[in-house]
């Protein structure tokens, strides 16, 4: 029997998944990493903590391992999208790496609008800047940190740059490069024209590969530290999106997912490259090779629950903070939540706005927040569900994977608040299985992501819309909308506060 590793790199944590030709989850490995946060809005990490972590997470599952090492044939990678490594001519890092949900750069995507015009941007990229995104971070380095800019040779994506680490070789691929927004996303090339109009040197992005190409072998030195056989091939993988998406069989037109981690994503396969979504959803190329898919973001969703269990019930492990959730009647008792922790993307791009309960009653005990945390959560999905809708997708089946796949009483909230059909996976690791499913089909196991879909996903579990929650959550989902709109201005006046 032979097997692949998947290597998920996330912001709370790596994940590295053994799997066999059969599709079997044989092996799973987890070491997390701290979040740097110096002000208010900066979100960093280290690019040698990702390396030390996923190298001795790699080693624990090669101790676990009873087979032959050298029958583990390949590797490859999901990781968290657009963050900023920044590497000298020497390929050592400059600085901390700038993530996703970092929003420091408001003034950065301003000028990138100044200089590249929205029209074009979303012509070439598909995107407006956002602060997570990339380029707006280079912008930033540029004019902070003018030394350390000069020093520039190369950035790469956060999973590129684990990559580098254990082959030697740089490059980055097409789904992660389409969320730095100097891809011509239609085109398949970086955009000089991007380039040239934002000053960026275009010898700083990496070369392009697709997300199952063989880049190499790890490295001798790592197969030492790890155990794994030096022979090892390493594929390049693809965005945590695109490669959850892979991971749930969203490989077709008509396919769409709820994924939960520390972002929350709900993402439409697309197989057109020329489909006008005007900037209301994210468009980017899939690791699937030739094709799309667009998606909202909610930037805190498990993080949301991941803030309130650190806040308020440190203790406690997830399953007893949730448990009684399910005892709780629809609306939290009157409670509601909004989830924007560190402000929002869709469906309101918005770096200022904070998160919200409102409601608040003598009568509330801690659990009620609790529901109303995976509610507000849930409600601000339902807005990008509701963008697709309009733009005429049709959204009766839901494969959900990640935290909100985990608990039963979420599973049947996504169905009553979605109005879809959910479809719970046999693992809600998607994003490690889809990188092993790249490592499988590149190893040539497969002829196509499709073929290896139907071994290695089963779906485990369907829940279906309930009549009477479905329209009381219809009710509670037009009060939930409102309170973006009623709480901008407040916390306009309250960011000045902000530590
Ligand atoms: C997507 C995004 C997040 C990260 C999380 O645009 O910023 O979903 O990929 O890892």
């Amino acid at each position: 029997m032979k097997y692949v590793i998947g290597v998920d790199l996330g912001t709370s944590a790596v994940k590295v998944l053994l799997l066999s030709q059969e599709g079997q989850v044989c092996g799973e490995v987890s070491a997390s990493y701290p979040l740097i946060q110096e002000k208010h809005g900066y979100s960093e990490q280290s690019p040698e903590a990702w390396v030390e972590k996923t190298t001795q997470a790699m080693g624990e599952l090669v101790r676990q391992f009873a087979g032959n090492v050298a029958d583990i044939e390949g590797i490859s990678f999901s990781g968290q999208m657009h963050g900023l490594v920044l590497l000298d001519r020497q390929k050592r890092v400059l600085r901390n790496a700038i993530l996703w949900n970092d929003t420091r750069t408001s003034r950065q995507c301003q000028q990138i609008y100044e200089r590249v015009g929205r029209e074009r941007l979303l012509e070439i990229a598909k995107n407006p800047a956002l602060e997570g995104f990339t380029p707006p971070k280079l912008l930033w380095v540029k004019e902070h940190e003018p030394e350390l800019f000069r020093q520039a040779a190369w950035f790469l994506l956060p999973k590129d740059y684990l990559r580098y680490r254990m082959t030697g070789t740089i490059e980055t691929e097409y789904s992660d490069a389409a969320g730095t927004l100097l891809l011509d996303v239609a085109e398949k090339t970086w955009s000089t024209t991007v380039c040239e109009l934002l000053d960026l040197d275009p010898g700083l992005c990496p070369p392009l590969v697709e997300s199952h190409q063989c880049v190499g072998t790890i490295t001798p030195a790592f197969a030492e530290r790890t155990g794994l056989s030096p022979a090892t091939k390493v594929f390049a993988g693809g965005a945590d999106n695109a490669c959850g998406a892979i991971g749930s069989g969203i490989l077709s037109d008509g396919k769409t997912l709820c994924s939960i981690g520390t972002s929350g994503v709900i993402l439409s396969y697309e197989a057109s490259k020329a489909r006008d979504f005007q900037g209301r959803v994210h468009y980017f190329n899939h690791a699937k090779e030739n094709a799309y898919y667009t998606m909202g973001v909610t930037l805190s969703a498990g993080h949301s629950l991941s803030w309130f269990k650190q806040v308020f019930a440190e203790q406690e492990d997830f399953d007893t903070l949730l448990s009684g959730v399910d005892q709780v009647p629809i609306g939290s008792n009157g409670l509601l939540y909004t989830p924007y922790l560190v402000g929002e993307r869709t469906p309101h791009a918005d770096a200022v706005i904070r998160g919200s309960f409102i409601g608040l009653d003598a009568a509330h005990r801690k659990i009620d927040f609790v529901r109303a945390v995976i509610e507000g959560i849930t409600f601000s999905l339902c807005e990008s569900v509701e963008i697709f809708r309009k733009s005429g997708k049709t959204i009766d089946t839901i494969i959900s994977i990640g935290g909100g796949a985990k608990n039963r009483t979420w599973l049947q909230m996504q169905a009553d608040i979605f109005n879809a059909r959910i479809v719970k996976l046999a693992s809600e690791q998607g994003p490690g299985v889809g990188a092993a499913m790249l490592a499988a089909y590149g190893c040539g196991w497969f002829s196509s992501l499709e073929e290896c879909a139907e071994r290695f996903i089963q779906p485990v579990a369907t829940h279906q819309p309930i009549k009477e929650n479905v329209e009381r959550y219809h009710n509670l989902y037009s009060v939930y909308k409102r309170v973006y709109h009623q709480t901008r201005e407040i916390n306009g006046a309250l960011s000045a506060f902000r530590g």
